[in-house]
């Protein structure tokens, strides 16, 4: 979208009320916490106001970008790289067609015209049908590409209506018809809306989901994919040892472990919060050794590198 043709944007004023809440500031004071910066929550924060105006005005971004301690210009860059944030209102169905290598090869070029066609809007997300129902956008690869060309309506993937329920069936690509099939189907249930599934998408037919019945996928084992470690673990010795380290996100509980020497054997010394980002050891002295195991929920992740205490 060029600055030119910007939607109407609303003031500061006018949606603060939305943005300026105790439970917004509670949300966004979580998020921020949990990066090693204010600055890498950006992503969360644009898509929390995102989700609480149904669009990003530029006085969000704004927002957004104030929150997480950056300038305004940076936010903007990230809001209209992305193509899901919405930089103009949206209608009550957002189309976003695969345009990809693979959704390309296969079609989605025609797809595309013919749903242009249809909704009488261009595939730029900054329109809405006259009916208000539908916004289209043409997006880059979806992840999809073995169902190409393949459409997201809202935050799921759809390529046809099955039973009555827009789905993306195993090996279904989308189709002019299949597109007519699920604009009648919005139409239909525009009261309604499209509930998204809880397991995390219209997948619930394809035996590629852990939830449907009879899949062959597995849900994730708590030691799947263990936590990244501890980074930059630093221990400097003054009156006591000062410990710092960086931990990433997810990371619910960080352990620190003791020893007088590199080779162990190690010994618990305290449990530090993920919100804590240093340790003080009253009685350690230059030459201790000291290592973190962060853990995620079940999962433990390998010792962080020691740290042995300089001066
Ligand atoms: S190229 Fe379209 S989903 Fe990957």
């Amino acid at each position: 979208m060029t600055h030119a043709n910007l939607p109407q944007q609303p003031t500061f004023a006018e949606i603060a009320p939305r943005l300026e809440t105790p439970a917004m500031k509670a949300r966004v004071a979580d998020l921020i916490r949990r990066y090693p910066s204010p600055q890498a929550a950006l992503l969360q924060v644009l898509w929390l106001a995102q989700h609480e105006l149904q669009w990003l005005p530029q006085a969000a971004i704004e927002w957004s970008a104030h929150q997480c301690k950056t300038s305004p210009v940076h936010a903007y860059g990230v809001a209209t790289f992305y193509t899901m944030y919405q930089k103009a209102p949206v209608g009550k169905f957002l189309l976003q067609i695969c345009q990809n290598v693979t959704c390309h090869a296969l079609g989605s070029e025609n797809l595309i015209a013919h749903a242009e066609k249809t909704l009488g809007i261009p595939a730029d997300g900054a329109h809405v049908s006259a009916d208000g129902l539908f916004t289209l956008l043409r997006v880059e690869c979806l992840g999809a590409c073995g169902n190409g060309p393949v459409m997201q309506v809202n935050d799921d993937f759809a390529t046809d209506v099955v039973d009555g329920v827009v789905t993306m069936p195993k090996s279904i690509s989308l189709t002019t018809e299949r597109f007519d099939k699920i604009v009648a189907w919005c139409r239909a249930n525009k009261e309604k809306g499209l509930v998204r599934d809880p397991l995390g998408g219209t997948l619930a037919g394809d035996l590629g989901h852990p939830g449907a019945e009879g899949a062959s996928a597995q849900k994730q084992n708590s030691d799947y994919a263990p936590p990244p470690p501890a980074l930059a673990v630093k221990a400097i010795a003054g009156t006591g040892v000062a410990l710092t380290w960086k931990a990433a996100p997810e990371i619910t509980e960080l352990r620190i472990e003791h020893s007088s020497t590199e080779s162990g054997p190690w010994a618990p010394l305290a449990t530090c919060s993920p919100k804590d980002k240093e340790f003080a050891h009253a009685t350690g002295i230059a030459g201790d050794c000291y290592r973190i195991v962060a853990v995620s929920g079940a999962r433990v992740a390998k010792p962080s590198q020691i740290a042995k205490a300089g001066v």
